[in-house]
């Protein structure tokens, strides 16, 4: 019997119990084919549980995902809570909990789907990729300010080892892929979190430790609209920039790429525990036809995979992926796609069964 890893599952509201179930089911057989298990403890937390006990994540849980090797996560969100209660009393409460520093989304452009990326810029290769790194647990994100009903204030706030630690994971992802590094922020108007600290500590790192990375500064603004819209960059490249910003770009990138659908995540803390997810809502409209597609979930899984050190099985799944893809199966990951949720699944199963390595 090989490795057996310990998952947290967390399908969470909605399509999110949808697609991981069908997350899980590509993660079972590529596992047997590879030769390892997953021993899979399921947490029903989210925003439907939250109405139901009152509990939204606590601590012993959150102690309890730390003992996991990685978290598979679906999406949270109901219509009834209409205040972030199950976004930050769980999904952020787990991202910043387990310190999951790093927020990795990347979209490629996969061969054989209509993606409107394709129509701005035609001469793009399939395969073309663009990666955000996200920085995923500072900024504004960390809830700091206040209103005291006339003034409301809520701060970018970033220590110093929290800039140093993501761009070094994006230095080194850029230069393990060959690709060029760009810095998205806003230097013009950010005086002191991207004028004085950010883009100073992005080019001092660079020159000193990563001179062979080809890195550049750009207005995040300017890289949202201008630079992705008017003159890409003809070579897949790395982003990386703030929570907030990240935040942003990413529903862009995804949107370029094919949708929301297609969307893959992981917030990666590479010393303690990371957590894999769709970056799509939990859709309380689309829940229940069976139409949403999985592939952002399992993509999903195949970030999980490479962390876990599987690189072969995260290979294999992932070109079983590209091949259903490739063979116009899934035209598109929207809910018009004409492809049921678990016919995609089927067809991504029958590749992986077509070839044992
Ligand atoms: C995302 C989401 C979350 C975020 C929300 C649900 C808290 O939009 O994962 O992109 O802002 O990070
Ligand atoms: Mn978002």
């Amino acid at each position: 019997m090989g490795k057996v890893y310990n998952l947290a599952v967390v399908p969470g509201d909605f399509i999110g119990k949808e697609v991981v179930e069908e997350e899980m089911k590509v993660l079972k057989i590529i596992a047997e084919q590879f030769g390892f298990a997953f021993k899979v403890t399921l947490y029903p937390h989210g925003g439907e549980y939250y109405i139901k006990t009152g509990e939204l994540l606590s601590d012993s849980t959150l102690a309890e995902l730390r003992g996991h090797d990685a978290i598979v996560f679906g999406a949270v969100g109901h219509p009834e809570l209409q205040k972030g209660e199950v976004e930050k009393g769980i999904l952020l409460k787990i991202r910043f909990g387990l310190d999951q520093y790093i927020n990795l989304r990347p979209s490629k452009l996969y061969a054989g789907v209509d993606a409107p990326i394709r129509k701005i810029h035609p001469g793009l290769p399939d395969d073309y990729e663009i990666t955000v790194v996200r920085e995923g647990v500072g900024g504004l994100y960390k809830g700091i300010g206040s209103y005291d009903g006339v003034v409301a204030r809520q701060e970018m706030n970033y220590t110093n080892a929290e800039v140093e630690r993501i761009l070094r994971y994006a230095y080194e992802l850029a230069r393990d892929k060959g690709q060029e590094l760009i810095l998205g922020f806003k230097s013009n108007v950010l005086e002191y979190v991207s004028a004085q600290q950010w883009q100073p500590m992005f080019e001092k790192m660079g020159k000193k430790i990563y001179p062979e990375v080809l890195a550049k500064y750009a207005h995040i603004d300017a890289l949202n609209g201008p630079m992705l819209i008017n003159s890409i960059p003809q070579e897949s490249f790395v982003i990386v920039t703030g929570n907030m910003f990240g935040d942003v770009i990413t529903d862009l990138t995804a949107s370029l790429f094919g949708g929301m659908g297609v969307g893959a995540s992981a917030c990666i803390n590479p010393y303690g525990t990371s957590m894999f997810e769709p970056i799509h809502g939990s859709s309380p409209k689309d829940y229940g036809k069976g139409t949403v597609s999985p592939v952002a979930a399992i993509l999903s899984g195949v970030l999980m995979l490479k962390n876990l050190g599987e690189e072969k099985a995260a290979k294999k799944l992932e070109l079983s992926v590209v091949n259903v893809l490739k063979q116009g199966k899934i035209p598109d990951f929207t809910i018009n796609s004409g492809v049921p949720t678990k016919q995609q699944t089927q067809y991504i199963m029958e590749e992986i069964k077509k070839r044992t390595q």
